[in-house]
């Protein structure tokens, strides 16, 4: 275990409303670690574009879970999270756990930036989350029955549920033993976007068609549904660079940090289905 006088200081859970620091936060509360939730609406708030804001949710602050919003691909990110581990470190801070991409240019120079700031680091490279389809931009099309989505039939990905991204993390939050790993974090199997939307449309009872479109299309898409701009352009650079190929293998993450392997998809499909989210 980690030692006495760290164990007593409050963890910092940046997006800690979102689809893994809100699990995060839930995690650490049950085990009764003190957390404060690091998002514009918290106490004291945290905002990433507002620099004024950092010291106050880094009071009496012993690890921070560094999830950058709305994602390391975007211009400034790697300067932002470079600044907040420097801030971090010089306000105490110990140990700094960052949710990261699989080797995008955008994640590795938010790796190394919050690696120069000299705090005790945990990388958690992170697959494509299965939550993506349940709590972010698949669910509505989902529940219309219909994802078009830039992926192409043949293009694999290890969909990792975002339960097992918060194990990972609260045990590099409040375990020795973590500190200088890279985690690269992924589920135990590969599947074919049209196969992960297959295994949602059986779990659900309902028929649900992924059809592959070409980037293009699917910017056209986005606009067309009033998505402002600059996140159509947010998004399209994330998929050019992720939806590549480069992510189609399996890492051994969950099992290195946790013991234990990663939990599979349709483990995933079949629960999420049960809470009827998903329902036409
Ligand atoms: N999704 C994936 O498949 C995936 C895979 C690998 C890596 N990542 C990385 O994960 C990160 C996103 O994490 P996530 O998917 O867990 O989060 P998420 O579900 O997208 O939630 C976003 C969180 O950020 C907060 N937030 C919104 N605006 C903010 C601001 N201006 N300053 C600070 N916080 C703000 C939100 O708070 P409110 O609730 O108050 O809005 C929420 O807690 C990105 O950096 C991305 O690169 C994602």
């Amino acid at each position: 275990m980690i030692d006495n006088a760290h164990e007593q200081t409050t963890r910092l859970v940046l997006g800690g409303t979102g689809k893994t620091g809100r699990r995060i936060v839930e995690r650490l509360q049950a085990r009764g670690v003190p957390v404060r939730v690091g998002t514009p609406s918290g106490t004291p708030p945290f905002d990433w574009t507002d620099e004024a804001t950092w010291p106050a949710a880094l009071d009496g602050v012993g690890s921070v879970y560094v999830t950058y919003y709305p994602d390391l691909a975007v211009p400034g990110a790697a300067e932002a999270v470079g600044t907040f581990a420097d801030l971090a470190v010089a306000r105490g801070v110990r140990r700094l756990v960052l949710l990261s991409g699989r080797g995008e240019a955008g994640a590795l120079a938010g790796e190394q930036a919050l690696r120069k700031s000299g705090a005790d680091w945990t990388i958690v490279r992170s697959a494509f989350m299965a939550q993506n389809f349940s709590e972010s931009f698949f669910l509505e099309p989902l529940r219309a029955g219909e994802v078009a989505f830039p992926a192409d039939q043949d293009l694999t990905e290890p969909f990792i549920d975002a339960d097992d991204i918060a194990d990972v993390a609260v045990a590099a939050l409040t375990e020795d033993g973590h500190v200088g790993q890279l985690y690269e974090v992924t589920g135990p199997r590969l599947l074919g976007w049209a196969q992960a939307v297959a295994e949602i449309a059986t779990a659900a009872g309902r028929p649900i068609r992924y059809v592959p479109v070409s980037l293009e299309e699917y910017s056209s898409m986005l606009t067309e549904n009033q998505v402002p701009a600059d996140y159509v352009k947010m998004l399209t650079d994330v998929f050019t660079e992720v939806l590549d190929g480069h992510n189609a293998w399996l890492g051994d993450g969950v099992q290195r940090a946790l013991g234990r392997p990663p939990r599979d998809f349709a483990d995933y499909a079949r629960d999420t289905a049960a809470t009827g989210v998903w329902d036409a």
